[in-house]
């Protein structure tokens, strides 16, 4: 059963003149951090890749070393807790998949690393499924005990509910966190995961085309200069 079709927004970061927008992944990493990083690993993210990127090399280490992970075994076997480090992977909610769907009424939060590869309509369809809960299901709606409804939702009873809410985080650049606001940062964060080569591939592109015109108009000069005794 599909759901709703999403409505398609103007994205500007993936136009292909335009990169992303740093300081909107900056706080979608935060929107991730602060709500979604509860129940939904980001297991394909190191802290490293961050760097640059949403924070500097820094700022990365320090939120690394906010975590523990288990050492390497020493010379008697023992593994113990060690800070993190900038190599090491964003950390999981749960212990396994079991646990993750014991504190989720039975569902699995699914990772989030390439959700927006994974999902038919993309960052539309997240950004719509985040923003679109209504307040009452519609009347009718037929809601299973324990799912919201979501129109958006294959079936539309989900088993995630409304998660943003206004003013929910407080952004450092003061813009204000609206819901879709919200939405918006922490889909455009949620395609970076999924894509961090995006803003490489347009610009080695836009390279290549600059290049080949250049490289054309040189070989019709040499063209018509070659023959131009023969005419
Ligand atoms: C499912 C995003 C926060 C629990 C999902 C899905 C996405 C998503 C894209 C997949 C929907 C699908 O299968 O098509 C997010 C984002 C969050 C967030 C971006 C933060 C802004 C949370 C939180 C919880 C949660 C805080 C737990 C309290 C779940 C569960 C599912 C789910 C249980 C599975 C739903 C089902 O299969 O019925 N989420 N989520 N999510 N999420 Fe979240």
């Amino acid at each position: 059963e599909e759901g709703l079709h999403p409505t398609a927004y103007p994205w500007v970061h993936t136009k292909w003149t335009k990169t992303f927008d740093h300081q909107a992944l900056r706080r979608g990493f935060q929107v991730y951090q602060e709500v979604c990083s509860s129940c939904h690993s980001l297991s394909r993210i190191p802290y490293r890749s961050l760097v640059g990127v949403t924070h500097t090399v820094d700022e990365a280490k320090a939120m690394a070393e906010e975590n523990e992970y288990d050492s390497e075994p020493n010379d008697e076997g023992e593994i113990e807790k060690r800070p993190g480090k900038l190599s090491d992977y964003l950390p999981s909610p749960y212990k396994n998949d079991e646990a993750a769907r014991a504190a989720n009424n039975g569902a699995l939060p699914p990772d989030l690393s390439l959700i927006v590869k994974a999902r038919h309509g993309g960052i539309d369809y997240i950004f719509n499924l985040l923003t679109g809960y209504p307040e009452e299901p519609p009347a009718g709606a037929v809601v299973m005990e324990g799912l919201n409804f979501n129109p958006y939702f294959p079936g539309t009873g989900i088993a995630m509910a409304r998660v943003l809410y206004n003013e929910l985080v407080e952004y450092d650049d003061e813009t204000p966190a609206t819901t879709s606001q919200m939405a918006k940062d922490v889909t455009e964060f949620l395609n970076w995961a999924a894509e961090p080569e995006m803003d490489q591939r347009k610009k080695m592109g836009l390279k290549v085309l600059a290049i080949s015109s250049v490289l054309f108009a040189l070989s019709v000069w040499v063209k018509r200069y070659k023959w131009s005794a023969i005419k």
